[in-house]
């Protein structure tokens, strides 16, 4: 496979054009038997029910070349069972698992050439989402859906790679109790764009959102969850209903337990015990695994003896083993990646 021409190590987070994308829409409680298509642009109705009540909801997946140049995807049949959760939270139709996994196939053949070379540090970020497309002007959901998959060649999340990233303590609430913060709707995201242009107007990085009901407990990220590393090396990760379910945690937690041999507590994690860590991390599709090197409280700062300048060595040992892991250097648990 002849790949783009493309400056794959020094691409950012971005999005970029690629040739085909697949397209579905439901109707009369169906839906079609959808394709790929060249047009990347949406033509929708002025009162569709996404434009008016933001019904819609999203996933977001790497396909990686291995070390062998294989083109690879991780996990999709986690992604496609959270957007069941998300779609149903929402009051939209399901699309069938099955029929997800093979969109995204589809999508990523139909790029290859856009999927970045083996060791390049680039990979190609997926995006499945769904949207009401029908008018919709009274407060209900839409009858009409359209679900899309796009690809687009990524390099890290965050700015500087993996330098340790700086944290503030939001004063916004990013999901209510029982509200919509375990799904992956872009409603969630809409929330904190206030909060993040706020963060990065005072030179944050991110946001540690607290639970909103409390602000005792560390939830996540705008888009990552938290990864602790205690003094005497357990794993400690965030447990809470308003948190979406990152599936690069749940991997890590196997990988962390199987692999390394670690202990490791998902469990409500008082914001107040945060200075006791060792080291501390972000986790998610984007962000992999990402350093944290402070978190910043209103003048109050949590250093993490890790330092500013480089991973702290347990959250390197768990990169390095989830990076092997999706570029076949380490070999996968049975299910784990999904060949193109
Ligand atoms: N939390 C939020 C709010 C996110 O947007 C994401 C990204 O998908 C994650 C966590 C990480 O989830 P995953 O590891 O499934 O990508
Ligand atoms: C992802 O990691 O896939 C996300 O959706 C996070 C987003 C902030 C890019």
């Amino acid at each position: 496979m002849e790949k783009k021409n493309l400056d794959w190590s020094n691409i950012g987070f971005g999005y970029v054009q690629t040739d085909k994308r697949y397209v579905s829409n439901f109707k009369d409680g169906a839906w079609d038997e959808g394709g790929l298509t060249d047009d990347a642009n949406v033509v929708l109705n002025e009162c569709a029910g996404v434009l008016q009540y933001a019904q819609t909801v999203f996933e977001g997946m790497k396909a990686y070349t291995t070390e062998q140049g294989k083109t690879v995807i991780f996990r999709p049949d986690l992604n496609a069972e959270r957007m069941v959760q998300s779609a149903k939270r929402l009051e939209m139709p399901v699309f069938p698992e099955d029929r997800f996994v093979d969109a995204v196939v589809q999508t990523v053949k139909a790029n290859e050439a856009y999927v970045p070379p083996y060791g390049t540090g680039a990979t190609l970020y997926i995006r499945p989402y769904m949207f009401g497309t029908n008018p919709v002007i009274g407060v209900k959901p839409a009858d009409e859906y359209q679900f899309r998959v796009f690809g687009t060649p990524v390099g890290p999340y965050f700015k500087g790679g993996v330098k340790p990233l700086t944290i503030k303590v939001s004063d916004f609430d990013r999901a209510a109790p029982h509200g919509s913060g375990h799904i992956k709707a872009g409603l969630n995201y809409a929330m904190s764009m206030h909060a993040i242009v706020t963060a990065h107007q005072e030179g944050f990085d991110e946001n540690l959102y607290l639970d909103a009901a409390t602000r005792t407990n560390v939830e996540e990220t705008g888009g990552a969850n938290f990864l602790f590393v205690t003094k005497d090396g357990k794993l400690v990760t965030p447990k809470s209903n308003s948190i979406l379910p990152s599936i690069t945690r749940r991997s890590l937690v196997y990988v962390a337990k199987e692999y390394l041999g670690m202990e490791v507590e998902e469990r409500t994690v008082p914001f107040a015990e945060v200075k006791e860590f060792a080291e501390c991390g972000l986790c998610g599709t984007a962000a992999v695994i990402s350093p944290v090197g402070k978190i910043v409280d209103h003048g109050n700062e949590i250093c993490f003896s890790s330092g500013m300048t480089d991973m702290g060595p347990v959250t390197k040992k768990l990169y390095d083993t989830l990076t092997g892991i999706q570029m076949g250097r380490i070999e996968a648990p049975k299910g784990w990646i999904k060949v193109v």
